[in-house]
């Protein structure tokens, strides 16, 4: 595949258009990129980034389509081997190469792939390295998505190549988009997974990244943004504090007792013009929550009584939940017991991480009753008078 970016930079990456899930973790509904860039200056040659080692094929066949026979410099934003892992097949097939990267990525890339010491060539925030006619300045941008993470902005054509920062996980050829807007949904699928729990670091690397005149912005996964504006003005809201007045409920049922508290709620939410998204919890993909939690103002999490506590399903999901710090500003939890236990008080000790306000939580003894139902016409003005105040 050729695929030009401009006269000196040419896409060497490659498309995975099978893969479902990441790091056996993260639903990625859409495949994804490995993307790399070939940059031949007057003097000299670099790679940015390299490819997950199971697509290294497709790297080799790039650049031999490329006819490169020389590259001085691999440079590395980050270490996770979906962009490190084919460093060690560069460094035999390009011995000279050196491989450019900040002290901690140096530190990372010993520990995972056991690069040699004297493979490396270390550079520092605001860093420069002159290919001839070509400059390539590094920022340091930590926790997108590790502490070691950087971008390097190519300042003669101000293009950023971003890695992890601003990317997507969605496979397709139309790798240097016209239509930005396409790729918001599933970039925002990919915040919430990736981003989300660095979201106040992400902020201070935004406006470290203001002061640059950005051209086009070339994320190491999804598409090549011609146009930076929409989804740098989406990332600058989802990193704010600022929420949606929307309602999440996430919820498990077993014998539908939490079921019914589950829709007497929404659907009063809902006559209330409230936006409410109820997830299933066994059927959904926990990814669409997440992605849901970028900016709603507030969830409840239903859940039944198992063996005196949590559904294991709500557990997971308070888990995950708590793991992403989204910016959540009014939580609560309902559901339904049969004889005891302790199913609220274990949601609420997962989530410490999650700084809402807790709104009074209902637990029916079996099938909610009409005490049960009056208990959650309260919840719900509560939530209502929250999100009409926010
Ligand atoms: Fe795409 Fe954090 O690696």
């Amino acid at each position: 595949m050729q695929l030009h970016l401009s006269q000196h930079v040419t896409y060497v990456g490659s498309i995975d258009w099978d893969r479902r899930i990441f790091d056996q973790l993260i639903s990625i509904p859409f495949g994804t990129t490995y993307n790399a860039y070939l940059l031949q200056g007057t003097e000299k040659t670099a790679l940015i980034d390299s490819v997950d080692p199971d697509k290294v094929t497709d790297l080799e066949e790039n650049l031999a389509d490329s006819s490169v026979s020389h590259i001085d410099y691999i440079v590395c934003q980050h270490a996770e081997q979906d962009h490190s892992g084919s460093i060690p097949y560069l460094l035999e097939k390009f011995p000279e190469a050196k491989v450019v990267t900040n002290e901690k990525c140096k530190g990372f890339l010993i520990d995972l792939l056991s690069i040699p010491e004297e493979k490396f060539l270390l550079v520092k925030d605001q860093d420069t390295l002159s290919l001839g006619n070509i400059t390539l300045r590094f920022l340091l941008t930590p926790w997108v998505h590790w502490p070691e993470t950087m971008v390097t902005y190519y300042e003669e054509e101000e293009i950023l190549f971003s890695c992890d920062f601003f990317g997507a996980h969605v496979a397709t050829s139309d790798l240097i988009t016209d239509t930005p807007m396409l790729y918001i949904s599933p970039a925002k699928h990919y915040f919430a997974e990736i981003m989300m729990p660095f979201r106040n670091i992400i902020q201070k690397n935004l406006a470290k990244i203001a002061p640059l005149s950005i051209r086009m912005i070339a994320p190491s996964h999804g598409p090549i943004y011609k146009d930076p504006n929409p989804i740098m003005k989406a990332y600058e809201e989802w990193a704010s504090d600022q929420t949606k007045p929307m309602v999440i409920i996430a919820y498990v049922s077993m014998h539908d007792s939490t079921k019914q508290m589950v829709e007497y709620v929404a659907n009063k939410l809902m006559k209330n013009n409230v936006a409410v998204k109820v997830y299933n919890l066994p059927k959904s993909d926990i990814g669409e929550v997440a992605t849901d939690l970028v900016d709603a103002s507030s969830m409840i999490l239903a859940s039944p009584t198992v063996l005196a506590g949590a559904h294991p399903e709500a557990v997971y999901a308070a888990f995950l939940a708590n793991a992403l710090r989204p910016k959540l500003k009014y939580i609560s939890i309902i559901g339904s017991y049969s004889w005891g236990g302790k199913m609220v008080e274990q949601i609420q000790n997962l989530i410490p991480n999650l700084k809402a306000e807790i709104i009074e939580p209902v637990l029916a003894k079996g099938t909610p009753k009409e005490e049960d139902f009056k208990k959650l016409d309260a919840l719900v003005q509560a939530f209502l008078n929250k999100n009409r105040n926010q």
